[in-house]
């Protein structure tokens, strides 16, 4: 394969732009800055872009911290979304949010072009558990922490699964919450059925891996390995 080829792959530019970074002398192959985008590789080389392994993926993963205001969409006229605030990154991905989180609420978003993984994640079977901080317009309750237990019966009659709620010692109006479904709105409702408004909602984790606190409202990063394992990131599903 040519140097320009493996490096648009890994990178998911197009030719042209991995062209480009090769002539500016970004890329090194086996530690030497190489400008020759034609260069034949046996297989093996080490390539680096910017100091970055160059590495090509089947699939991408990445860990967004996703901004209030912003749809978990890949595309939609009534706002920008998730893959908007990518900026051109992975062009030739056709990266999208696996599961969704309102335009209000923020934090962990994974975007990813594998569907399997996407589906398995989303899939009621597996259990994934996402964690979620919540800011509510009143305190949490015993009554509450019973209910979401044993299952809460929302308004339209659906009987959801047992989710934990964690009250946080320090705020009366603040806790954790994990579910293992992702009912719409679910949070919003179940705290309804109390008479409770939930003020903020701040997902922290996806099963084992937790959103990076170093991420900015609006940044993302490719999961590490570990993370990837973690989810079961190229495992059959
Ligand atoms: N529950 C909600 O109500 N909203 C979310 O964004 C996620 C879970």
């Amino acid at each position: 394969m040519r140097l320009d080829k493996a490096v648009s792959a890994a990178l998911g530019l197009t030719r042209k732009q991995g062209r480009a970074l090769i002539a500016a002398g970004r890329v090194t192959v086996d530690g030497a800055v190489c400008r020759r985008a034609d260069l034949p590789l046996a297989g093996g080389e080490k390539l680096l872009a910017d100091g970055k392994p160059a590495v090509y993926e089947e699939y991408v993963y990445l860990m967004m911290n996703k901004p209030a205001g912003v749809l978990s969409a890949t595309e939609d006229g009534r706002g920008p979304t998730v893959t908007d605030l990518l900026g051109g990154a992975w062009p030739r991905r056709a990266l999208f949010p696996a599961g969704r989180l309102d335009k209000d609420s923020t934090g962990f978003v994974l975007l990813t072009d594998d569907g399997p993984l996407a589906h398995a994640l989303l899939a009621p079977r597996r259990h994934v558990a996402k964690t979620y901080e919540v800011t509510l317009d009143a305190p949490v309750t015993e009554e509450m922490v019973r209910g979401f237990a044993a299952g809460v019966r929302l308004a339209d009659g659906t009987l959801l699964k047992p989710a934990r709620l964690l009250p946080d010692a320090a705020d009366p109006c603040r806790c954790t919450v994990v579910l293992t479904q992702g009912v719409y709105h679910q949070i919003k409702r179940m705290f309804g059925v109390y008479g409770a408004g939930v003020n903020a909602l701040h997902r922290t984790a996806i099963g084992g891996v937790r959103l990076d606190e170093a991420l900015a409202p609006g940044e993302f990063r490719p999961l590490t390995p570990e993370e990837k394992r973690a989810l079961g990131a190229g495992a059959a599903h």
